[in-house]
């Protein structure tokens, strides 16, 4: 059943104290890849969520995103496209600036990864304020693509993200207290 899934996947990820600073809970998904049981249903929850839908693209941010969106793409025959960190990709790029809390950062994309008019998913790890997926949204959106959904492995409520996407659907396994 998907509660006994949700159960498994919830606590195969390792919640560190005080990283990457004090105060900061941080959501260690490595653990959960360490379990292939969990990690496998990770992926199956958002496939069967996805199949069929017409998504033609899996947006996947940097850089857990790029764990899990591959085998997402695969198994519903879309292609998967990395959304990086500033001054990594090769070629020709899109970008988008957000803001931190203190400063910006930016992601960006290839030219021509993705066509006017195609369906995407954005996936990754996690959401907390929201900013990262919102920049991927407004990427998308800029080049003409339907972002039909966000999806993450956690949420951290508190923070509010989901709000950020204004009526964006967010789809998200766990939500971390
Ligand atoms: C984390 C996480 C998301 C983002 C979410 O990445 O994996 O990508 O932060 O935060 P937000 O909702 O407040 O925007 P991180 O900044 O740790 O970068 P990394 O994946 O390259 O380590």
């Amino acid at each position: 059943a998907q509660d006994h899934r949700i159960a498994r996947i919830s606590s195969a990820i390792r919640v560190i104290p005080d990283f990457p600073k004090p105060g900061i809970m941080f959501q260690d998904i490595t653990t959960l890849l360490l379990d292939p049981q969990a990690f496998k249903d990770t992926i199956d929850l958002f496939v069967e969520r996805y199949k069929g839908k017409n998504i033609s693209v899996v947006a996947g941010i940097e850089a857990r995103g790029f764990i899990f969106g591959p085998p997402i793409a695969l198994a519903i025959g879309a292609k998967f496209v990395p959304m990086r960190k500033p001054n990594k990709l090769p070629g020709a790029v899109i970008s988008q600036e957000y803001a931190l809390e203190y400063g910006t950062d930016k992601i960006e994309m290839h030219v021509g990864a993705v066509q006017a008019g195609e369906r995407a998913l954005v996936i990754d790890d996690l959401i907390a304020t929201g900013g990262t997926l919102c920049a991927a949204i407004n990427l998308l959106e800029r080049v003409e693509v339907d972002v039909v959904e966000c999806a993450c492995v956690i949420e951290l409520p508190e923070l509010k993200g989901r709000d950020r996407l204004g009526d964006k659907p967010l789809f998200v396994l766990v939500s971390a207290a």
